[in-house]
């Protein structure tokens, strides 16, 4: 029988491994969540602490899947302490999936926005041409590098690390790298997850050129249902009609890149 995805299914961490000081990959085995589509979400509840949206990580572990994430505030640090044995909670899976286009693709990942991006580049065929651009703050925060070259093994590919203060890779923010890329090369198609300032500047360096681009919004979410109107962007539930958008769709929203909801709903400048 198909399990409903709006009842949580209690699951136990079977391994967590230490990405960086402050970035951890919860594994886990399930029926659903190894074979969600390319950019769907998870809402996963850290029992005693609160509910939260996390893209669902792959794992290379056959009927496993994992949460990658970054300890922030209470509830992000919950499960960024969550011990192997210990139970969560999961329902899902949420959310609309990238349309991955054939030839030369850039896709561009910020943060644990690389998580929507593992799965993405699993879901490539080896006739695609990848260009991974990373961002992080500093070289301690940068993970994943190792595990995307593994993936893209049978593939034409690149895997570019941009740091903010020049620790490692290249010096700057990646959009700075971006712009270049996208001036000097041609693209199928871009994608992007990270900070929306970054997905903002990235949509509008490949969308001005006329490339297709998509990003996967991260917005204050609650129910991850299209009940709330918590995650909305204008007229657009996140949870919903997301959480992938168009380039073309996300240039006509005066919400994107400038304003989000806080908890209270109230909006703010980023
Ligand atoms: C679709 C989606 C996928 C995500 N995937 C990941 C992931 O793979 N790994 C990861 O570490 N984080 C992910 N996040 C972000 C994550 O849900 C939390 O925002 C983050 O962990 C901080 O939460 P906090 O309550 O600990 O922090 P707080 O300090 O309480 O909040 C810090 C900021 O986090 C954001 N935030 C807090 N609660 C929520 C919420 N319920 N929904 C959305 N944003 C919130 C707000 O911008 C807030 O200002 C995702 C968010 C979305 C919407
Ligand atoms: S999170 Fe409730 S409507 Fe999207």
């Amino acid at each position: 029988m198909q399990r409903n995805p709006n009842h949580t299914t209690i699951v136990t961490v079977e391994k967590v491994i230490e990405e960086t000081p402050t970035v951890r990959t919860l594994v886990y085995s399930d029926d659903v969540m190894p074979n969600v589509l390319p950019g769907q979400f998870a809402m996963v509840w850290i029992p005693g602490v609160n509910e939260l949206p996390m893209s669902v990580m792959i794992s290379q572990e056959s009927g496993k899947a994992a949460f990658t994430v970054r300890k922030h505030g209470a509830a992000s640090t919950g499960l960024f302490n969550i011990q192997p044995g210990q139970k969560i909670g999961i329902r899902g899976p949420y959310g609309n999936s990238f349309d991955i286009k054939a030839g030369k693709l850039l896709l561009v990942g910020g943060g644990t926005g690389l998580v929507p991006m593992m799965r993405l580049i699993t879901n490539l065929t080896p006739s695609h041409d990848v260009t991974l651009l990373i961002g992080a703050k500093t070289k301690d925060e940068v993970f994943f590098e190792d595990l995307a070259n593994q993936l893209l093994k049978d593939n034409k590919h690149q895997v570019l690390v941009s740091t903010d203060d020049g620790s490692y890779g290249e010096n700057g923010f990646v959009t700075d790298l971006v712009e270049k890329l996208v001036s000097e090369n041609h693209f199928d198609g871009v994608y992007v997850c990270g900070p929306e300032k970054m997905m903002y500047k990235t949509v509008q360096s490949a969308h001005s050129r006329g490339i297709f681009v998509q990003a996967s919004l991260e917005r204050m979410m609650k129910c991850g249902v299209g009940i709330c109107g918590s995650c909305c962007i204008g007229e657009d539930l996140v949870c919903h009609d997301g959480t992938i958008f168009d380039g073309e769709h996300l240039s006509k929203n005066k919400e994107f890149g400038y304003f989000h909801r806080n908890k209270a709903g109230i909006l703010e400048n980023y």
